[in-house]
């Protein structure tokens, strides 16, 4: 079942999608070569707890950490650790926060010092293939034509689209209907109503779409080594145009 939220759940949504947003930017600017990503998971999970909110993803299944941080070839679910961010490396952050019942989910892809240009057009593409996709975000459209949207982008650079995860509703729960992948046919799938909030999060690869979990159980890699992307935004669907629960502004980081 989709959930639709009422006004006064979107209110709700608004102030856990600000703080998820607020602790991405934090994370976004101590991406640098010679940072831990423990040092930026802690900086998270201090943030959120100081908004009187929780992380999202601490002990969800069992999850050790309050961000993914997942570093080049690595596509979600990086465990924050001892690992440090070298110069190079492109670094892709994902955080929620659940507060007045209600979570926040969102992720970019950050630079640490001097990244090529072809990782960064990487970047570039798939934050752009998230706003192509939200394009036809709107109350009568359907999950499909999001989803071919991001797809027909992506795939127009050479790129490719991971198949394995997808975005989902979110509210009350951090994973709800529907699925909203990456791929897909337009014209199919459930139908956009407002009060809708959904997570478009595409997962960009420069080489093959395949992927592989590594032996922690939650790390996902691509399949052949090359470098992924990440972008990721809370929306409401509205009568109008889509509403970002998760607000981009201010962290102007994510742009090479
Ligand atoms: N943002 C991720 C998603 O959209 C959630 C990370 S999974 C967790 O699915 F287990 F780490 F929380
Ligand atoms: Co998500």
């Amino acid at each position: 079942m989709i959930s639709l939220k009422t006004a006064h759940d979107v209110e709700l949504m608004r102030k856990a999608g600000k703080i998820t947003a607020a602790a991405r930017a934090l994370a976004g600017e101590m991406v640098k070569p010679g940072v831990s990503t423990r040092a930026i998971d802690r900086a998270v999970r201090d943030f959120i707890q100081s908004q009187g909110a929780k992380p999202s993803f601490l002990h969800y299944n069992g999850y050790p950490g309050s961000a993914c941080i997942s570093i080049n070839n690595e596509v979600i679910h990086g465990i924050p650790g001892h690992r440090i961010i070298k110069d190079g490396d492109i670094v892709s952050v994902d955080v929620g926060a659940y507060i007045n019942g209600f979570h926040g989910d969102c992720a970019a892809t950050y630079i640490a010092g001097n990244v090529s240009d072809e990782l960064k057009k990487l970047i570039e593409v798939t934050r752009q293939s998230f706003f192509e996709g939200i394009k036809f975000a709107r109350a009568g459209n359907r999950i499909g034509d999001i989803s071919h949207a991001v797809q027909e982008y992506a795939e127009s650079f050479g790129y490719s689209v991971v198949r394995e995860y997808v975005g989902h509703g979110v509210g009350s729960k951090l994973h709800e209907e529907p699925e909203v992948p990456n791929y897909g046919t337009a014209g199919h799938g459930p139908r956009l109503v407002p009060g809708m909030t959904i997570a478009v999060e595409p997962m960009i690869n420069l080489g093959v779409p395949e992927v592989k979990v590594l032996s922690d159980g939650w790390t996902v890699e691509t399949e052949d080594g090359k470098a992924s992307a990440h972008y990721e935004n809370t929306i409401l669907i509205t009568k109008g145009d889509p509403e970002i629960l998760t607000p981009i502004d201010g962290d102007m980081n994510y742009v090479p």
